[in-house]
């Protein structure tokens, strides 16, 4: 690794990284309460142009009831070494927290199979995308220059023993999704997963896609190949995600916020419902080069469901995005959030990629979402290039009114209601549960089976 003259920033992060690196088996610090605890994922082995799309159940996280400050993450190699999107595309990683019933532990975990839908229970975020988006945390390549940091006094509570259905236990899902782009013939066109770069027709369970579909994450489920220069000598590697939670044990001090989730492919305007379909295509601008205007310009309008302030906001775009933004029924702005891309070669500075997303982080009160309040979101993109498999995500965390001035009497009340609630998400930018959604919706209805597992 070699600090090329990107500045502090860099240098930093590279110190914070190696630091990381050093404590590679889980560790817990403390400070002023704050605890702060490193994992290391399964192992993802990967060859030049393999996918990995890979849910892990049951993972490592902080036990007992808890409010989560941060949940950060990157991959890593064998020795600990931060690996570059130049060779592992992290497409996303989310965690999903669930419920899973006392003894069924090892039954379903392994191979493609769901867990019969009685013994596990999603437990999902506070909305909107009921169907899909069920991560409490999740970013893909802008997982390092991405703040998830949770100010004070705010919290996402989580281990709460009054919320677990009785009979059950709380534990912590992972699904990351890596593509190898080592010796790639077109590397971006891997990461964007253009079905021809896949050579595949059929999706993952054998059902013919459709012709006019180009690319998405049909295209790039676990276990196919993305095109590689001929000759290649493939070099098997075993690659990790470090994930590193912080997080401080509960008090009625702490003011618990709700993740919500947007999605700008988000259906309910014209349907009525929350079909979020969470990627789209961006076609390249027929028009551009006369009018010199490259934005392809996405939107989507929710009713919000409760009252409150927003604490934090970020986007999630793919390459090509040049920002998002999420705006109160009155034009005014909740969070604008712009990609970061890389310059370089360094790790944390890959050119081309989108290193990180800037954040919002209003002042406590300065915005306020009524219940019943339009909100609108926004996703720009750069239309002069096409691009497959795009998302525009917005994620926030809100104190409920109700809670910031009756707290702490309504909390145990309020935050117990939508814990049964089926396929509400958990948090984490919902990147790509798209998978996960995909999976949900196909397996739903079928058997009586709710299946995650892909
Ligand atoms: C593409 O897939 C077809 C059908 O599965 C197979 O016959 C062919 O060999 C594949 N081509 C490459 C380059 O892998
Ligand atoms: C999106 O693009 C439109 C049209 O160029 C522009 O007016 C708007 O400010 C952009 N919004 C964001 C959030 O970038």
């Amino acid at each position: 690794m070699t600090l090329g003259g990107q500045g502090v920033v860099i240098a930093l992060t590279i110190l914070i990284l190696a630091a990381y690196a050093q404590n590679s088996k889980a560790q817990t610090t403390f400070e002023n309460g704050l605890k702060t605890m490193v994992y290391s994922s399964p192992k993802i082995i990967q060859h030049p142009g393999s996918v990995s799309n890979k849910f892990y159940y049951d993972i490592e996280f902080p036990k007992g009831h808890i409010a989560i400050k941060s949940f950060n993450a990157e991959v890593v190699d064998e020795a600990g070494n931060p690996v570059s999107l130049q060779e592992t595309y992290l497409h996303h990683w989310v965690a999903v927290r669930y419920y899973e019933r006392i003894g069924v532990e090892g039954k379903n975990h392994n191979g493609n199979h769901g867990f019969h839908k009685s013994d596990f229970l999603i437990a999902g975020n506070a909305g909107v995308c009921n169907n899909g988006l069920t991560q409490f945390f999740g970013l893909g390549s802008e997982t390092r220059k991405t703040s998830t940091h949770i100010p004070d006094p705010y919290g996402i509570e989580v281990g709460n023993p009054l919320e677990v259905p009785s009979g059950y236990e709380e534990k912590w899902m992972l699904n990351i999704h890596a593509i190898d782009t080592r010796g790639a013939v077109d590397a971006m066109g891997c990461t964007e997963c253009r079905c021809n770069l896949y050579n595949v027709t059929n999706d993952e369970y054998g059902r013919p896609l459709n012709p006019n579909y180009v690319g998405g994450l049909y295209c790039c489920y676990d276990k196919t190949q993305c095109k590689v220069k001929n000759g290649l000598q493939s070099v098997e590697r075993n690659l990790y995600l470090k994930y590193t939670v912080k997080w401080v044990d509960w008090s009625d001090s702490i003011v618990p916020v709700k993740i919500f989730i947007f999605d700008v492919t988000d259906t309910w305007e014209k349907t009525g419902i929350h079909d979020c379909l969470i990627e789209y295509n961006v076609e390249q601008s027929t028009s551009g080069i006369a009018t010199n205007d490259y934005t392809s310009t996405r939107r989507s309008s929710v009713s919000f469901p409760i009252a409150g302030d927003v604490v934090y906001g970020v986007a999630h775009q793919h390459s090509g995005g040049i920002g998002s933004a999420l705006y109160k029924q009155d034009g005014r702005v909740i969070c604008s959030s712009t990609p970061i891309y890389g310059k370089g070669n360094d790790v944390g500075d890959e050119a081309g990629y989108i290193v990180g997303m800037s954040t919002c982080y209003p002042r406590p009160g300065s915005v306020k979402i009524a219940k019943g309040e339009t909100l609108t979101l926004v996703s720009n993109y750069s239309s002069e290039k096409s691009h497959t498999g795009v998302m525009g995500l917005f994620y926030i965390l809100v104190v409920e009114s109700s809670l910031e001035s009756n707290y702490p009497v309504q909390v145990h009340e309020d935050v117990k209601a939508p814990i049964f609630l089926w396929g509400v998400a958990v948090f984490g930018l919902a990147i790509c549960a798209a998978a996960l959604v995909a999976y949900q919706r196909r397996k739903q209805s079928e058997d009586g089976y709710q299946s995650i597992a892909a």
